[in-house]
């Protein structure tokens, strides 16, 4: 594939602001110069994720990972050097000089993706060209056009290959849809393949960047066998613990409102939307996980869930709302009138009405707490003291050891006991579950991220590094002297020679210009990572340490000449052609770094 012209792609980095890219993602505090956030690329308690608006670069120092907004795309949507740039492109309306695009360069991801752009567009085409047929349900459904239009909701008539031809008419590559589990394999015969959406209204799924990723679809047949939903499969680019229906729509209203509404349908969600409460996300009858907890936390810590008044929905408030309330989110419960759902209510009741149940939503731990008293059954005493071992089961795992306590403390007042007491069970109880996690860890508990831990470094290596950050940063100052000392050939680490010789070749660009340039170069992500931390280091004595680490380079690169000299000579006679220039170069060598000793030395 040709290259995109580097003056290209400054202006569209020129006219991104990294901190705005980012800020779609997860939720940024500005912080001095800096902001930043818990690292959406790792596990952590405390934010080390960094983003520098000066130099447009981010960084986390917990996990190494770091970069400029083409790596952060890449990084986070799992997409190309080249379709992050196209990506933000599109947005500025900066044009990209058109070229032939290489399929075999297209990334996966980026297969997934335009596969469920076209199923999408197929859908939703359906919807508009046979509208009356499904006119009537969406009209007793109360969905809006507007609404349609707004989450590109389509149909899929009853046919077991509508999309499958439509897939050979545009002779599209079938492989991303079989991938995605959008087109099945008949298991009698794999020539055959279908549709696995037949008669439905689908709803897209979009991830945090408004890529479609999957489908849920909603059947409209009168057959008892066919399931209510039919949800995509996981894919590599779908994955069920880390998306919450509607995020997508809904993450700067859950901003502004401070606090997100869970429901549990795609008809639910729309529904609230279409009535101007927007601050929703969907669980579309997936279990809430630890993944969803800290991905809504990125947007706010107060929680609404709001299900159904059975049986089901009583039991998925319990264990969802376990779930966000151990990982230290505020959590409160609303519970329907019997029979009705957020969509039948909001349609009957009005939003005010709606509102109205937000705000004698119910905390989690009363809630709990309420439920069992109402629940179990037994004497008194032995009823009492089942409700206090369930609530200290409630609180055992809660991330926040003073938030634990003050429950502790609350439920030693409401049941007369000694605070002690509750908390020493708490302890042992939490020992148990440690000894047996540790029992149950494996290797794939370990190292989530690849940069998960910095490798450590060779002395030689951070000198090469060291040296390219002194020069981006003094670049003016100090480029010359650089120059004049220190050659490409000197580096080992091939990602920071290329680095190098690219600066020593571009030597009028600006150094911020240098630093993008460089982390355009395709280099590993691990010599990424040690270039863009450091950038958001101080040097404190730049000189005298540029001449620490010019003095390492240099002695690594004699001596490591001096030791493939060496091992030359060992090969070969002193009768051989080569055997005295070789004598003589390992000799100079040895010589350079006497020199090098002095001068340095003294300095
Ligand atoms: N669900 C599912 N598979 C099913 C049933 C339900 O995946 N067989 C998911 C869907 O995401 C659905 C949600 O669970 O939206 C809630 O289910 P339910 O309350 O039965 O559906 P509603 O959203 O109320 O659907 P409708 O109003 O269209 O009946
Ligand atoms: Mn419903």
């Amino acid at each position: 594939m040709q290259k995109i012209p580097d003056h290209i792609i400054d202006r569209i980095r020129d006219s991104v602001d990294i901190v705005e890219v980012v800020s779609r993602y997860i939720s940024l505090k500005k912080q001095g110069k800096n902001y930043k956030s818990s690292c959406p690329f790792h596990t952590e308690k405390t934010p080390s994720f960094t983003v520098s608006p000066d130099k447009q670069i981010f960084y986390c120092f917990g996990c190494g990972a770091g970069g400029n907004v083409f790596n952060f795309l890449m990084r986070y949507e799992k997409v190309t050097f080249i379709e992050a740039v196209q990506k933000l492109a599109a947005e500025t309306g900066i044009e990209l000089p058109k070229y032939k695009v290489d399929e075999q360069q297209v990334s996966e991801y980026e297969k997934l993706y335009r596969a469920h752009q076209f199923a999408a567009d197929e859908y939703y085409n359906y919807l508009k060209d046979h509208f009356d047929e499904i006119k009537e349900y969406l009209d007793k459904r109360g969905v809006q056009q507007k609404t349609i239009d707004f989450f590109k909701i389509g149909y899929v008539p009853n046919e077991w290959d509508y999309l499958y031809n439509r897939i050979n008419q545009e002779k599209m590559s079938i492989e991303p849809f079989i991938q995605s589990g959008l087109i099945l394999t008949s298991e009698k015969e794999s020539r055959k393949k279908y549709d696995r959406f037949r008669q439905r209204i689908i709803f897209p799924i979009h991830n945090l960047s408004g890529r479609i990723v999957a489908f849920g679809g909603r059947t409209l047949s009168a057959d008892p066998n066919s399931p209510k939903y039919l949800n995509s499969p996981e894919s590599p680019i779908y994955n069920k613990s880390q998306m919450l229906y509607g995020l997508y729509f809904s993450k700067d209203w859950i901003r502004q409102e401070e606090s997100a509404i869970f429901v549990e349908g795609y008809m639910d969600f729309i529904q609230l939307f279409q009535n101007g409460i927007k601050n929703i996300v969907a669980t579309s009858g997936t279990a809430l996980t630890e993944e969803h907890a800290k991905l809504i936390k990125r947007y706010t810590r107060n929680v609404f869930l709001c299900y159904d008044a059975d049986e089901a929905g009583i039991n998925a408030a319990l264990r969802g709302g376990q779930i966000l309330f151990e990982n230290d989110l505020e959590v409160r419960v609303l519970i329907l009138p019997e029979n009705e759902d957020p969509d039948s209510y909001v349609q009957k009741n009005g939003p005010p009405a709606f509102y109205a149940l937000l705000n004698e939503a119910n905390e989690y731990f009363h809630f709990k707490n309420e439920y069992l008293e109402n629940s179990l059954k037994g004497t008194d005493i032995s009823k009492r003291s089942k409700v206090v071992e369930e609530l200290i089961t409630t609180l055992v795992n809660h991330k926040d050891p003073v938030k634990q306590n003050m429950y502790v403390n609350l439920l030693a007042q409401r049941y007369g006991l000694q605070e002690n007491t509750l908390m020493e069970e708490i302890r042992k109880r939490q020992k148990i579950l440690r000894s047996r996690e540790r029992r149950t860890t494996s290797i794939d508990t370990v190292n989530t991220s690849p940069l998960a831990e910095v490798k450590p470094m060779t002395g030689a290596w951070s000198a090469e590094k060291d040296i390219i950050i002194i020069l981006l940063k003094y670049y003016k100052e100090l480029k010359n002297l650089i120059f004049s000392l220190v050659e490409a050939d000197d580096f080992l680490n091939e990602d920071f020679r290329r680095a190098y010789q690219f600066i020593q070749d571009n030597p009028s660009t600006q150094s911020q210009e240098l630093l993008h340039h460089i982390l355009a170069l395709d280099i590993d992500e691990h010599s990424l990572s040690l270039l863009t931390g450091d950038i958001f280091q101080d040097i404190e004595n730049p000189d005298k340490y540029l001449n620490d680490c010019i003095k390492k380079l240099k002695l690594t690169r004699y001596q490591r000449d001096i030791d493939m000299l060496r091992s030359n000579l060992k090969t070969m006679s002193p009768q051989d052609a080569d055997y005295q220039s070789t004598l003589k170069k390992m000799n100079d060598s040895l010589r350079q770094i006497q020199e090098l000793r002095k001068v340095f030395d003294t300095k």
